[in-house]
Order: structure tokens, then C-alpha cells, then sequence
């Protein structure tokens, strides 16, 4: 009880942590991290996304943490793997990647408490010019989003950076899903939301800790859920990318606590 109240909530409900919060996530963002870098040999052509799932769970238990999403609402599988025109929510199975698929990996881990969130782009085999355009734009999106990340701008800030840039590449940038608040809890305040106008939204405070997490389109921005409840694709049917990171304000920027310890965030294929 006592470690729950630490820190204090703003207006807008989003928790202003402590430098003692910094440690446990941290850790957790490293381990999620850590794992998709291991994944990286492990996304080839011929293999199924369930069987990638299953090393996911493994590393996970080997390490002894916990998998954020087993049992999250209903959801049975340590990862999300969204392919090709999936926008995210990809449930692992028995769909066999075949060359010049691309892939996120979405892991979330607990570590005594405290919640790691991140995921990537893959590439089974080697991408074409397009997909691999797509998926560089999204990244430099997500890391210009992160670069307007510092106390006294807005969440207003960070969400126009992304759809000002996305836009300007010509793709179109996904309004169904955002980033959200994170911690010793998976999902709080705020709503991260990846499009908007500079100095609107909630004002950034040191201690909120939160992830960007753009999805990006190559053709029109509207979604789909599939009868499964969770796999969301472009409605379009156009390729789709996401890269996400956890992150927390610091006195004068951002601290990312999901960075790739092998430097492989992005690309995972090169
Ligand atoms: N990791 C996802 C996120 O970035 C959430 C996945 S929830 C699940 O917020 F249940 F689909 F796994
Ligand atoms: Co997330
Ligand atoms: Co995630």
C-alpha cells in the first residue's frame, strides 16, 4: 500500500513518480528490450508466430518475470505480433511468415511490479523498398515524438511532432490506438495520442512515465477489428508499422528506458 501511494497524481490523474520509481522500470524496460533484441535470429522465413510466442514466454519465465498480457483481459499470449497489414493486437498462431514479411513484436513484462512496454519492427527474410521506407518513417517518427518529450511541453506537443512528420513522408498515421500512462500499472493516464496541436493536452511534469507507440499506414489511416476481438488491420489493406518505447520526463528531456542494450531497435534486419 504504502509503495502504490508514492508520488502524487496531477489534475489529469497522470502519476507524478519518484526517483526511487526510476530503478524497477528500468529494469523492466531493459529486460523487455532484451528480449526483442534475442528475437531478432529467431524471425525467419518458415517459422509460425505462435512458435515465436513461445520463446517469447520462455525468456520471459527464465528471467522470472511475468508477462503483462497473459490473462489481460482475456488475452493468452506474452506478445502481440502484428504482420504486414496488421495494425496491432496480432495474435500469435499458427500463421508461417514467408519472405519479405514484416512483423511487430509487441512485449510488455512485469519486474517486481513494475511494467517494461515495447515492441519493433521485423523482417522475415529481407524487405522491399516500400515496407522498409514505411517501417524507417515510423521509427524516425516515433524518436522525433520522443525528442519533444521535456517538462513544460504538452502531450499536444509530442502527438503534432509525429503527425506533422508522418504526413509529411506521405503515409497516414492510425487515430484508433494511442501510448498510455505506465508504471507499477499497465494502462494509465494519459491517452498518448500520436496526431494533434502543439500546446494542447495535459503539460509534461519530471516523473510521468508513459510510452509512444505510432502506428503508421502507407495508404489510409482507418482500422478494423477482426471477429477475434483484438487483431485490428488497415481497412484498406495497406501495410501498416509500429515502434514503441517507455519512457519517463526527466528535468530536461526524456529518459527511455526500453532502449535495445544490443543497439538493434532499429533496423532489427540490417
Ligand atoms: N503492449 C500493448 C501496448 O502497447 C498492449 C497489448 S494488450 C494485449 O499497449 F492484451 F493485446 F496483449
Ligand atoms: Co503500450
Ligand atoms: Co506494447
Amino acid at each position: 500500500m504504502k509503495d502504490r501511494r508514492r508520488g502524487r497524481l496531477t489534475r489529469d490523474g497522470i502519476r507524478i513518480h519518484e526517483e526511487a520509481d526510476l530503478d524497477g522500470m528500468r529494469r523492466a524496460g531493459r529486460l523487455a528490450a532484451e528480449i526483442l533484441d534475442r528475437m531478432i535470429d529467431h524471425v525467419v522465413p518458415g517459422i509460425t508466430t505462435g512458435r515465436l510466442d513461445e520463446i517469447i514466454t520462455s525468456m520471459i519465465e527464465t528471467a522470472g518475470a511475468k508477462s503483462a498480457t497473459i490473462g489481460y483481459k482475456g488475452y493468452r499470449h506474452a506478445s502481440c505480433i502484428s504482420v504486414n497489414h496488421v495494425v496491432c493486437h496480432g495474435i500469435p498462431g499458427d500463421k508461417v511468415l514467408k519472405e519479405g514479411d514484416i512483423l511487430n513484436i509487441d512485449v510488455t513484462v512485469i519486474v517486481d511490479g513494475w511494467y517494461g512496454d515495447t515492441s519493433r519492427m521485423y523482417v522475415a527474410g529481407r524487405p522491399n523498398r516500400r515496407a522498409e521506407r514505411l517501417m524507417q518513417v515510423t521509427h524516425d517518427a516515433l524518436m522525433l515524438g520522443i525528442e519533444t518529450v521535456r517538462p513544460g511541453n504538452t502531450f499536444g506537443d509530442i502527438g503534432a511532432a509525429i503527425q506533422r512528420y508522418v504526413e509529411s513522408q506521405r503515409m497516414s498515421v492510425v487515430r484508433d490506438f494511442c501510448g498510455h500512462g505506465l508504471g507499477r500499472v499497465f494502462h494509465a493516464p494519459p491517452n498518448v495520442l500520436h496526431y494533434g496541436r502543439p500546446g494542447t493536452g495535459a503539460v509534461l511534469e519530471e516523473g510521468m512515465f508513459f510510452t509512444i507507440e505510432p502506428m503508421v499506414n502507407l495508404g489510409r489511416p482507418e482500422t478494423k477489428v477482426l471477429p477475434d476481438d483484438w487483431t485490428a488491420v488497415t481497412r484498406d489493406r495497406s501495410l501498416s508499422a509500429q515502434y514503441e518505447h517507455s519512457v519517463g520526463v526527466t528535468s530536461d528531456g526524456a529518459e527511455i528506458f526500453t532502449l535495445s542494450p544490443a543497439g538493434r531497435f532499429h533496423p532489427t534486419w540490417a
